[in-house]
């Protein structure tokens, strides 16, 4: 299985489906930091998630693998710090458990990068210790080290923020 990676899909709808139930996991996985609550249903307020991303422009993928959905990723197509319409921006980033660890998470973020050309920003909250490895790995390995790093504050509190370029001089 380690021999091939997950295929890259685009995805329109958001609200049910595969994308819906994934992104469910994630608040989940970052429930301890966020302190989201599931509702009567045993869901958490997918609108609310989406509402740090979905008044933009984004675009939605799933990662595939064996006809199975084991990730998705949503990409700002503008900077969520100064609205710059030239900077891309990671808005959410997850792989299946099953899945992590074999390098898969490194090379999708790398083809993801490769698919938007310009400038990058990606973001954690400060309490997101392992994300935040896991993004200085993938960025450096991608830039060969060529990136800013930086602590930055917004109404939701303090966060890192990566910056890079991937654009052709
Ligand atoms: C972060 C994440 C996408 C990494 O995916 P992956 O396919 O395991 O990534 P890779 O195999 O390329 O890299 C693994 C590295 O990620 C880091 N990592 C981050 N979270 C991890 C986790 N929960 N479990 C294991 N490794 C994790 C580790 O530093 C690991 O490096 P190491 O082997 O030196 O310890 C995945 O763990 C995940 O979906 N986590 C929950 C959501 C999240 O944190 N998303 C990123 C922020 S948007």
């Amino acid at each position: 299985m380690d021999d091939l990676i997950p295929q890259i899909v685009s995805v329109k709808n958001v609200d049910t489906g595969p994308f819906f139930h994934l992104q469910q996991l994630y608040e989940f996985e970052f429930s301890p930091i966020t302190k989201s609550q599931i509702d009567e249903n045993g869901l958490y307020d997918y609108k609310s998630l989406q509402a740090s991303w979905n008044n933009h422009s984004y675009d939605a993928h799933l990662f595939m693998y064996d006809k199975k959905p084991v990730g998705f990723c949503v990409v700002n197509l503008n900077s969520q710090i100064n609205q710059d319409p030239d900077t891309k921006d990671i808005a959410e980033f997850f792989i299946m458990p099953n899945f992590r660890n074999k390098n898969f998470g490194e090379k999708l973020a790398h083809q993801i990068f490769d698919q938007y050309v310009g400038k990058w920003e990606v973001r954690q909250l400060i309490e997101a210790v392992q994300a935040r490895k896991f993004w200085l790995k993938t960025i450096n390995n991608y830039t060969k080290c060529n990136i800013e790093e930086n602590i930055e504050e917004d109404k939701n509190g303090c966060f890192y923020v990566q910056r890079f370029s991937n654009k052709k001089i």
